[in-house]
């Protein structure tokens, strides 16, 4: 089996982008991470990956005369580096429907919550987590999804139940549930490069081993 391509989407830290990498490079995963794109100049995650000499570019909308010209300038990038998938971890900005066309069922997000409870606009954050704690459900988790034009919405391919304790701030739950997310999202991107997950209609399953599923930290 020959090596996927991912690009990564990251508008901040990048601890998501970095447990991903960490795995490729331990031999977990068949794949490669062959360019970064923040839509933040100044984004840790774009240092992060030109220390690890990965390809990072700054590209906002905000750069370009219309959401057209944005769209053909990321997809030259795309193509330019072979990227099969692309792996939003931490980014803040809407997609465009054109972007997503290109590669339908290849963009995959990451939300630190049970979707579709606690997604949508303006759910993101510490906003997810403190709504979390604000409505008392007792579980959070993290979901896996691809994409479509709205919202934390889409196929879901993976999600990961994480207990709501009685006195967790959103700091504290966040940290719990971002321990989580390090394991899942590497986890996913080896089931794309396994080939285990399928995409009817808008849901997905998985052809992988059973025990996969667990996550023990
Ligand atoms: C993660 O909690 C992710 O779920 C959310 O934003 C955070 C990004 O963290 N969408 P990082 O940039 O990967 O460290």
């Amino acid at each position: 089996m020959g090596q996927t391509s991912f690009a990564v989407f990251a508008s901040g830290r990048g601890s998501n982008f970095l447990s991903i990498y960490e795995a490729m490079q331990a031999g977990d995963i068949q794949g490669e991470i062959t360019c970064i794109i923040s839509d933040k100049s100044g984004a840790p995650v774009l240092s992060k990956a030109s220390e690890l000499s990965i390809p990072a570019f700054h590209r906002s909308p905000k750069q370009f005369e219309s959401e057209e010209s944005y769209v053909e300038d990321v997809a030259a990038l795309l193509a330019e580096h072979h990227v099969d998938y692309i792996l939003l971890a931490g980014y803040l900005k809407k997609i465009p429907g054109a972007l997503i066309q290109r590669y339908p069922n290849k963009i995959v997000n990451i939300h630190p919550a049970l979707l579709p409870s606690f997604g949508g606009k303006g759910y993101y954050g510490i906003r997810v987590h403190e709504a979390v704690i604000a409505k008392g459900v007792k579980y959070s988790g993290v979901t896996l999804h691809f994409i479509d034009e709205k919202y934390d919405h889409g196929p879901i391919i993976y999600q990961y139940p994480v207990r709501v304790r009685d006195d967790d701030s959103p700091e504290d739950l966040a940290g719990r549930v971002l321990q989580y997310e390090h394991k899942a999202y590497p986890r996913v991107v080896r089931w794309l490069c396994q080939g285990w997950i399928q995409v009817h209609n808008q849901t997905t399953t998985f052809t992988g081993p059973e025990e996969e599923w667990e996550i023990t930290l």
